[in-house]
């Protein structure tokens, strides 16, 4: 069955149906998500943050999106599957900026690709489409800049900034963006840039107006115990604790031996065993008879 179309989210806009994005950076991670419903998969730079442990996205580079695109890409069949382009992968210059947009989707296997910035990215955005590459704009709190913001601040407060949101928003339609992802902005100015756009919104702490959401898997899954603190995010579910107490489990039961039981152990047939143990006894040194090693060999996985 082929993949959803980008053009598909401009339907569900146009028919008032919302949708949901989701990141994935993983093989099961993108098979969960895909088998829950989300027909559009971000594989976003948070990857820097919530998979590789870095304290923000900076540090992403071309290979590790590719890297955990092409997993994500196999995990799914009919996702739309968006690769966020890392920091300093299109600032530089232009011509690198189309060659490594075209890298993850002909290497990567991705349907489209998505970047941030307003206006000062848009002639790269009208570029890149011409070219055949669908790009997902992303304007707000743009992570790669969060030094240029001095933290994680509330984009478009003030007027003048608000006014230049909706305009970069607009500019970017007409660059041929098919979705933009607004970040932590007011829900008011995400409300009224939802209205004046054909192409859908995607929002992250934009309030309820837009036409998507977005959501970080780990985030969303209440992976790591801080999530709860972040205003945009809802946890709906405590993946955290539910792996640490499978884990300690895990050991509890190793330390005590009540795993592994028979049942989860291969056997071997009497005949076998007693020629082995004969075999054993013959060659041990002195010609003194070894134990039986059927029952402590490592069973291969599917065997
Ligand atoms: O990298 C990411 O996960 C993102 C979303 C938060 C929109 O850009």
């Amino acid at each position: 069955m082929a993949r959803y179309s980008i053009h598909s989210l401009r339907e569900l806009k146009a028919r008032g149906q919302r949708f949901a994005m989701i990141t994935a950076y993983d093989f099961p991670g993108a098979r969960l998500v895909e088998q829950a419903g989300a027909r559009i998969i971000l594989v976003g730079d948070s990857l820097g943050s919530v998979v590789l442990g870095y304290d923000s996205t900076v540090p992403v580079t071309m290979d590790d999106i590719l890297h955990h695109t092409r997993a994500v890409v196999r995990g799914t069949e009919r996702a739309i599957v968006v690769a966020d382009m890392p920091f300093m992968s299109y600032q530089a210059n232009a011509d690198e900026a189309v060659r490594n947009a075209g890298r993850l989707l002909q290497e990567g296997g991705a349907t489209a690709v998505k970047l941030e910035g307003g206006s000062n990215v848009a002639p790269l955005v009208r570029r890149m489409v011409e070219s055949g590459i669908p790009v997902m704009g992303h304007l707000g709190l743009t992570p790669q800049s969060v030094n240029q913001f001095g933290g994680h601040k509330v984009q478009g407060r003030t007027p003048a900034a608000a006014a230049r949101l909706v305009n970069d928003a607009r500019v970017l339609e007409e660059a041929g963006a098919f979705a933009i992802v607004l970040e932590t902005i007011p829900a008011p100015l995400a409300k009224m840039v939802s209205g004046r756009l054909t192409v859908p919104t995607i929002g992250i702490g934009a309030g309820p107006d837009c036409d998507g959401q977005v959501q970080v898997f780990h985030d969303m899954l209440g992976i790591y115990d801080d999530c709860r603190a972040m205003k945009h995010a809802r946890a709906y579910a405590n993946l955290g604790a539910t792996i640490r107490q499978a884990v300690r489990d895990y050991i509890a039961e190793v330390e005590s031996g009540a795993f592994p039981t028979e049942e989860h152990s291969f056997p071997m047939d009497e005949a076998t065993l007693r020629e082995l143990s004969l075999d054993t006894a013959a060659d041990a040194p002195g010609g003194e008879r070894g134990s039986p090693v059927g029952a402590g060999s490592r069973p291969v996985r599917g065997a």
